[in-house]
């Protein structure tokens, strides 16, 4: 095949949808400079194996550096002929300082590794980057739980009122799981930051080069150490799609409660007009869009994973085409991961709280928990105050009243062992804070958490 960089062997042409279903450059470009550095390294170390003078490895390392440039002026030309990163950076290569010369950088490296070792390098920046936007974030949540600690809102199962607890304690509910996602994000990102360079096709280099040295350039933390696993692993792909998915599954359900508090049956909270759209028909509309696309791009995101999942589960030993699909699922996963951890970072530190809703929301039937508790501290075996408790709502509910405006008489003559103040359990503030112990919703328990919180962002 004219023009390609393998067309040696092929002597007849190439469909020329073939050739488009063939390409990458127009995903994997975005991958320029880690593919440049990446052969920088390895014609430096093919220096000092002796493979390629020290002045053609000059002159190599001089020419890649204007390809960069090239890349970074927008001025790169991308020919047809151009397959992948890979084969465009080295194409212009051999432009810029000769075949003769340009020629040798590839030598007994193999596309299989070099794919490979730009993805890592890249999504180790990515990672990077999304890390420091999800600490942003945790320092948003950490801000808020400070601020907002005083008010207090029905905490729901089922979704159905079920105590009252600061909304504090609902936001770290989150921030835990987020923060947990911090702690799984720098363990991938071990795992990511190994080198392959070196691995040849699948057998190894032929040429004694010095692997550690070529990774150390390169900022990884160690090198992968078989060559057949090497250029068939994407696992560092699929750890990281496990890792977002799970992260956007935490953002939608998080999602999902903002939908719901945010709506005119709750109005607990506002959401910011910067975080909502309008209806192109109804003029009241102020919808929670923001949200709804966190919500949604959960699913895409999933998608990607059982993507990568599906194209790489039966795939014999070693390099194989499909591994090119991991290209794909990568960037997009990180677009949206990126994405949506600095929208929900403008969600939260745009909105408006509406503390009298939440408030207004709590019934005394919320307290029945408490009433129980005050029999059991009084010594009445749990299960037998449970349903005491119970009766207690039931006869509010046949008379109509609600739980705290029944009389002291209407209670001793549901169990005469109730204490005289035991109207005074119908307090929500006094209700958060008798449940002090580690982890929950008592203000001392709140602050507690948020000091762990603090800590784990690092
Ligand atoms: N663009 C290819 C990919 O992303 C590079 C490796 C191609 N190697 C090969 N032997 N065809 O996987």
């Amino acid at each position: 095949v004219q023009g390609m960089l393998w067309g040696g062997r092929f002597t007849g042409g190439i469909d020329p949808l073939m050739h488009q279903y063939n390409e990458s450059i127009s995903i994997d470009k975005v991958l320029y400079k880690e593919d440049i550095l990446g052969s920088i390294a390895f014609a430096r170390a093919n220096a000092k194996a002796g493979i390629i003078s020290e002045d053609e490895f000059a002159k190599i390392e001089h020419g890649l550096r204007e390809v960069m440039k090239e890349w970074e002026t927008g001025t790169f030309q991308i020919m047809p002929n151009d397959e992948d990163i890979h084969t465009a950076n080295e194409r212009r290569l051999c432009e810029l300082i000769t075949k003769e010369i340009g020629g040798k950088l590839h030598t007994g490296r193999s596309r299989n590794e070099q794919v490979v070792v730009d993805m890592r390098m890249w999504l180790r920046e990515r990672i990077r980057e999304i890390e420091g936007h999800l600490i942003s974030f945790l320092q948003v949540v950490v801000a808020r739980a400070e601020a907002d600690i005083d008010h207090i809102m029905p905490g729901y199962t089922h979704l159905q009122r079920a105590m009252a607890v600061r909304f504090s304690h609902w936001l770290l509910s989150y921030g835990f799981n987020f923060a947990t996602d911090l702690e799984r994000l720098r363990e991938v990102l071990k795992r990511i930051n190994r080198s392959p360079l070196g691995s040849g096709a699948l057998a190894g280099n032929a040429f004694g080069i010095d692997r550690q040295m070529m990774a150390k350039e390169l900022g990884f933390e160690g090198i992968t150490y078989n060559s057949m696993q090497s250029v068939s692993d994407r696992d560092f792909v699929t750890e990281f799609l496990m890792w977002g998915t799970m992260f956007m599954g935490h953002l939608s359900r998080w999602s999902e409660d903002l939908i719901l508090y945010s709506s005119s049956e709750f109005s607990f909270i506002t959401i910011a007009d910067a975080y909502s759209t309008g209806s192109s028909l109804m003029p009241q509309k102020k919808n929670p869009d923001a949200a709804e696309l966190l919500r949604g791009k959960a699913g895409t995101s999933f998608g990607h994973l059982a993507g990568l999942f599906c194209t790489t589960k039966g795939l014999p030993s070693t390099y194989n085409k499909d591994y090119q699909e991991s290209l794909q699922a990568m960037i997009s996963h990180v677009k949206t991961v990126s994405d949506s951890v600095q929208i929900a970072n403008g969600i939260l530190s745009t909105l408006t709280l509406r503390p009298e809703r939440m408030l207004a929301s709590l019934d005394p039937s919320m307290i029945a928990t408490d009433i129980a508790d005050a029999l059991v501290r009084i010594g009445v075996p749990f299960r037998e105050t449970h349903h005491i408790s119970g009766r207690v709502v039931a006869k509010s509910e046949e008379l109509g009243i609600p739980m705290d405006k029944l009389s002291l008489e209407q209670m001793k003559a549901i169990d005469g062992r109730f204490p005289d103040d035991i109207m005074d359990a119908f307090d929500y503030e006094a209700s958060v804070e008798s449940r002090s112990a580690q982890g929950g919703t008592s203000r001392a328990g709140v602050l507690e958490q948020i000091q762990v919180l603090k800590a784990m962002l690092g």
